[in-house]
């Protein structure tokens, strides 16, 4: 069966674009390939979390996975800091991943630059450990949102790199994935850029009816249209591509109609699409509040989670020690 991997970061909770950009098929995945669904929560530390933060976060995301649908019994759902094995294998593919691909990547550029104060090692390696949580279930199928295609392609390059250095077919090649779809960006509500955790521009799947009303109508517009079929700017676009991912066509055709014609009021669409994302995000919201006080639950499936994913790790790192020549007297 398909080998299919994704993973998130630990640090806060999900929004419209992880659940649009990566998650909306997690649940369909579960039921015909053999998914491996993580909490990423080493990756987290590059922005040096607390500990009470890092465990509330990563409970947090658990939940939230569950919330979604994600059934335990289906898939292994798990946390990366419980398999040691993916930091083995950090290691190992550190020795093959070289600084001037590491220093050229976009998302480690842009890091650098919004946290001039702690370019730490870990955000440049941050795509080999990515790497190692991908290879260690020698996955082919990445379920991740467009920003995430880079770290694929270098994935890709570790992978091929150790096959050729050992002159072995182990590694498969693995692709971002968005179910024979086009990967998406789910824009933020600030008129630019994608949607993010800390861009302070998100719409979380846990925040309150009224919370979401606030943030969609404070989001930025322009004056509207003056002549018919103008086209749009940034920020119109935006709330029509989040118009498209949770409302029905009637709903954006009307819309799209009223943009063009020079009739539309901002007000509506933006009443509109707050309606439509609290349809979308209430039930979830309902099985977050009741999942987070299930201790018990929560528990039993980190545990499981770790015993089944430890199966496979065990198994390739034991064989990648091999084939690098870490061998048995
Ligand atoms: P993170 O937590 O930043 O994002 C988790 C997933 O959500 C997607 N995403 C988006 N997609 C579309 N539009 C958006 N605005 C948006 N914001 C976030 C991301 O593309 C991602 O799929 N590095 C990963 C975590 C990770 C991982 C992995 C993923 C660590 N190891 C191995 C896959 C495989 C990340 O950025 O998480």
């Amino acid at each position: 069966m398909e080998i299919v991997l994704s993973g998130i970061r630990s640090t806060g909770n999900l929004h419209l674009g992880n659940y649009f950009g990566a998650m909306k098929n997690f649940v369909r995945m579960q039921e015909e390939s053999n998914c491996f669904f993580f909490i990423a929560d080493y990756h987290s530390l590059t922005t040096h979390p607390t500990p009470e933060n890092l465990f509330d976060t990563t409970k947090q995301v658990l939940v939230e996975y569950l919330a979604c649908g994600i059934d335990p019994e289906k898939c292994t759902l798990y946390r990366q800091s419980d398999i040691p094995e993916i930091p083995e294998l950090y290691l190992l593919l550190n020795m093959n991943a070289y600084m001037g691909e590491l220093e050229r990547c976009t998302t480690f550029k842009d890091k650098a630059r919004k946290q001039p104060n702690n370019v730490n090692s870990g955000l440049l390696t941050y795509p080999v450990l990515m790497a190692a949580d991908i290879l260690i279930h020698r996955a082919l199928k990445v379920p991740v949102g467009k920003d995430q295609e880079q770290h694929l392609e270098m994935t890709r390059n570790f992978a091929a790199r150790f096959n050729r250095m050992y002159n072995v077919d182990y590694f498969p090649e693995p692709t971002a994935y968005n179910f024979g779809q086009e990967l998406v960006k789910i824009p933020g509500l600030d008129g630019s850029g994608k949607m993010g955790k800390s861009e302070g521009n998100a719409v979380n799947l846990a925040d309150e009816p009224e919370v979401i009303r606030k943030k969609v109508m404070r989001a930025v517009t322009d004056a509207g249209p003056t002549v018919p079929n103008q086209e749009m700017v940034e920020s119109i676009k935006n709330l029509f591509t989040l118009l498209k991912v949770v409302s029905t066509s009637e709903t954006v055709t009307f819309f799209t109609e009223k943009y063009n014609d020079c009739s539309i009021r901002y007000g509506d669409l933006k009443k509109q699409l707050a309606e439509d994302i609290i349809n979308f995000t209430t039930p979830i919201r309902e099985r977050i509040i009741e999942l987070k006080s299930d201790n018990d639950y929560l528990r039993k499936v980190i545990n499981q989670g770790a015993e089944k994913s430890r199966v496979s790790a065990t198994k390739t790192i034991n064989e990648v020690r091999e084939i690098i020549g870490f061998r048995k007297f």
